[in-house]
């Protein structure tokens, strides 16, 4: 995809449509005011009748006036301009080239208003990025055809240039969500970090079955058991900043494919469990922008591989394991297993000694029920960092809300034979004693965990987006990366 700057009269713009956003209640201004008196007024005339709405993310393909060189123009609604944030500037973005993305286009022109700074220029250009790419992987007639090359009318080159970057790496993130797991499994997986890191100059390290061996990560191994494909472990690392140890370690889940083990899941479960690695393709897709971004901070990404299979060599319920920090965990549910493989990776993560440290994965059920299918669970052993990252996700519009880590939850996963158990008693609180699992193996280091379980892999497709991974977080955890990389100069 290509993205490129222009500043021309808007009569003189050739292009197979154009774009142009407008506000509720607020009369027409700059770009769509000039194609409004082109066109006698019938923009105006149009949006009072109804036929064309300013609401936000309402999106109206309207017949170019004579005096344009362009067949269409795009109107898409802002709301109110009181509203308007980066959450909202990408979502109409998004929602305007999602709809020219129905056809194969060559070139659009996204004509933005003056007033926008660099944040929401960003955020529109990575909005329409994410907006006209889709989930039609493997269809003859794909639904979505990402747009060739969009030109933007903007005097901000450089916040466009890095909202494809941002756009581009949501896009990675959401493309390995979507892969089947036939396609993206651990070895699979670590083959695409690798071209990303030739790519973009990210240090690379994996650990395959041996190395994993030798280092002990019992808790991991033991998912990985009963599937034919070999575990990985990938350490992933930019050096933006001339200091030794990381300002930030992202560690990922990646079960590529998640049957829940001997506790196997039922099919209606089961169906959409190649989504159980967007924990470790969310770092990854971070891991793309910040490199690609040229961000001066130091971020390592570890994220754990494995698939949880079932097969004569399955790990068991009632099995003791030892994780790499030593600690012994009693299974009592192979399909907790996110929490075992994380035990590890997070062990690994610590020896980094990063100043703050950041889960991802599509941890709970519960968490599904507890917070819907749009919002983050956050849970933390350290308000102050929590704050920042609840600060950042709300700067780039995504949701994220926090749950108590109260210590009557670490209670309920006290083991009779075992340090720990992978489950709690029933059901009630799932997503919160699987945090206060985790929390086990983080030690004393400022820590928030993610359970992404509902943003991560949507059923159904928003105005703004497909279906499918979503590439939730990514944004807010560039923009964390960034304010590290700030508070350092
Ligand atoms: N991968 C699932 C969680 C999940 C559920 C992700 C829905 C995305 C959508 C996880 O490994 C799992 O199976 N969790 C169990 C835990 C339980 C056995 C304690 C669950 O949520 O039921
Ligand atoms: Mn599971
Ligand atoms: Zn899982």
């Amino acid at each position: 995809m290509h993205a490129s700057v222009i500043e021309q009269p808007v009569g003189e713009i050739q292009a197979d449509a154009l774009v142009i956003g407008i506000h509720e209640e607020t009369p027409l201004a700059g770009s769509a005011a000039e194609i409004d008196s082109l066109s006698g007024g019938q923009l105006t005339r149009l949006i009072e009748s109804g036929e064309i709405k300013a609401g936000r993310d309402k999106v109206t393909s309207w017949l170019a006036p004579a005096g344009l060189e362009t067949s269409h123009v795009v109107v898409v609604g802002l709301g109110d301009p009181a509203t308007l944030d980066r959450g909202a500037a990408a979502t109409a973005a998004g929602s305007a080239a999602r709809l020219l993305a129905g056809q194969k286009r060559e070139r659009v022109v996204f004509l933005l208003s003056a007033d926008w700074d660099e944040e929401l220029v960003s955020a529109a250009v990575s909005g329409a990025v994410t907006g006209c790419v889709g989930q039609d992987l493997y269809r003859a007639e794909i639904k979505l055809h990402p747009i060739e090359e969009i030109a933007w009318q903007t005097s901000h080159a450089a916040a466009v240039n890095q909202g494809l970057l941002l756009g581009e790496a949501t896009n990675l993130t959401r493309r390995l969500v979507n892969e089947p797991a036939g396609f993206i499994y651990p070895e699979s997986f670590a083959e695409v970090a690798a071209e990303v890191a030739g790519e973009t100059g990210l240090e690379l390290e994996i650990w395959d079955k041996q190395k994993l061996e030798e280092e002990k990560c019992g808790s991991l191994l033991a998912v990985s058991q009963g599937s034919d494909r070999d575990p990985r472990l990938l350490i992933v690392r930019h050096r933006g900043a001339g200091r030794e140890k990381p300002h930030l370690a992202l560690v990922g889940k990646g079960v590529t494919f998640d049957s829940g083990g001997l506790s196997l899941k039922p099919s209606e479960s089961m169906k959409t469990m190649k989504c159980d690695m967007a924990g470790a393709a969310t770092v990854l897709g971070t891991m793309q922008a910040i490199a690609s971004l040229g961000l001066s901070c130091h971020v390592v990404g570890l994220v754990g591989l494995v698939e949880n299979m079932v097969s004569g060599s399955s790990y068991k319920l009632g099995d003791v394991l030892t994780a790499r920090s030593g600690k012994t965990i009693e299974v009592l549910n192979t399909d907790a297993e996110g929490r075992l493989v994380l035990a590890d990776v997070l062990d690994v993560a610590l020896e980094q000694e990063a100043d703050h440290l950041v889960d991802l994965a599509t941890l709970t059920g519960a968490c599904v029920v507890a917070l819907g299918t749009d919002v983050c669970g956050v849970m933390t052993n350290d308000q102050d960092w929590c704050d920042q990252l609840l600060a950042a996700a709300a700067t780039c519009g995504e949701r994220a809300w926090q749950l108590p880590m109260f210590p009557e939850f670490a209670s309920q996963i006290r083991s009779n034979v075992a340090d720990i158990k992978n489950i709690g008693e029933g059901r009630w609180g799932g997503a919160i004693t699987a945090g206060k699992f985790l929390e086990e193996f983080v030690g004393e280091a400022s820590w928030i965990h993610l359970d992404i379980a509902g943003p991560a892999f949507q059923d159904k497709p928003k105005a703004w987006i497909d279906a499918g991974g979503s590439g939730v977080m990514v944004q807010t955890l560039v923009q964390l990366a960034g304010q590290l990389a700030g508070g350092e100069g």
